[in-house]
């Protein structure tokens, strides 16, 4: 399926698919998203097939404002209200009671249900033409990176999608922070671009943080939780290490890919390098993409500099995590 120009006409024939239970992918300021009628547990279950995920995963429900929470949540704590009013439309997806309609094929069996409304006028405009809430996981395949592109939704899905919205590069790169208020204690269930601080700013309280939400990211290769991942083996490394690394890498001709942060590397027949921005919100941007970029190469590794660890770039070490296999 080739990505189609995100016009208004384009965006009006994806609501009517939409509304055939057919599948739409379509950007975010995150990430693309693979959407389907959140209402129609068939079309549903045609995300699950599409991506090759195991069903018992539940699914973000998109909504066109946060008056549209009403009908997905059963109970609105004051908690949701204030996110919602500070950082809606935006990066942040809130994990609230359900209300008895929901299908449990969206939320994965469970009584709560993942909403959010998106930062991107595609998105917002499909939405209102929709008139729904549009179920989206990000639109790769299960445990691939996702996709920034709509040439990677392409690359990822083929033809199981039945259209492609093409609106451009995501802006932010990584998905969304996600937050858990269907309990007593708000938690933190994922990183993203919108911090921890700034949600506990809001809330005017500390937020649980799990263990695995990306404390510890060098982890021992065999333990790691593997998402996002290329199919290249990708290992992340301290960056005082990055050149002892690639000469242990490289022996025997082996081909390899750098994703650099501090060190300046230089490329040869063996060696791709991309270096990535300084910048955290530049970075997060260019992650996915360039992961993606050596991935299509077909080498023996691929090598990531461990960037900054403070909080500006929890999300990307969350990911980076991931992606990769730790050196320890
Ligand atoms: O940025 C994003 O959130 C992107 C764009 C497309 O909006 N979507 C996305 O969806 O990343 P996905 O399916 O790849 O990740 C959804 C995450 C999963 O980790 C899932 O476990 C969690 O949301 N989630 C969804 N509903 C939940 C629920 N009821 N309780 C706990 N976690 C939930
Ligand atoms: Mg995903």
């Amino acid at each position: 399926m080739k990505p189609i120009f995100a016009d208004r006409a384009a965006i009006d024939r994806a609501a009517d698919l939409l509304k055939q239970g057919r599948l739409v992918a379509f950007p975010t300021e995150t990430v693309y998203g693979l959407g389907a009628d959140a209402s129609n547990p068939e079309a549903v279950q045609r995300i699950f097939a599409a991506k090759g995920r195991p069903s018992d995963h539940p699914l973000i429900v998109h909504i066109a404002d946060a008056v549209a929470m009403a009908d997905w949540a059963a109970v609105i704590p004051d908690a949701a209200r204030q996110l919602a009013l500070h950082f809606w439309p935006g990066p942040l997806a809130l994990v609230l009671k359900k209300k008895t309609w929901v299908p449990l094929a969206v939320t994965g069996g469970q009584d709560t249900v993942a909403l959010r409304v998106p930062n991107h006028p595609v998105a917002l405009r499909l939405l209102q033409a929709f008139g729904g809430g549009i179920a989206a996981p990000s639109a790769n395949r299960f445990c691939r990176i996702s996709p920034t592109q709509a040439v990677h939704v392409e690359d990822e899905l083929g033809d199981t999608v039945d259209m492609i919205l093409d609106g451009g590069a995501c802006q932010v790169g990584v998905e969304s922070t996600i937050v858990d208020l269907s309990g007593a204690q708000p938690r933190l269930l994922r990183p993203g671009q919108i911090s921890r601080t700034a949600i506990e700013a809001v809330l005017q309280t500390d937020l649980l943080v799990p263990q695995a939400a990306g404390q510890s990211i060098l982890r021992a290769p065999g333990m790691m939780a593997v998402h996002y991942a290329p199919v290249t083996t990708a290992l992340l490394c301290a960056a005082g290490q990055v050149q002892g690394q690639i000469q242990s890498l490289t022996a025997d001709g082996k081909r390899i890919g750098v994703l650099a942060y501090h060190a300046h590397i230089a490329e040869n027949a063996q060696i791709r390098v991309i270096r990535m921005p300084e910048q955290a919100d530049e970075y997060a941007q260019a992650l996915y993409a360039s992961l993606r970029e050596l991935d299509r190469l077909q080498l023996d590794s691929i090598l990531v500099e461990q960037p900054p660890d403070t909080e500006a770039w929890r999300a990307i070490n969350d990911r980076l995590g991931k992606a990769t296999v730790g050196l320890t």
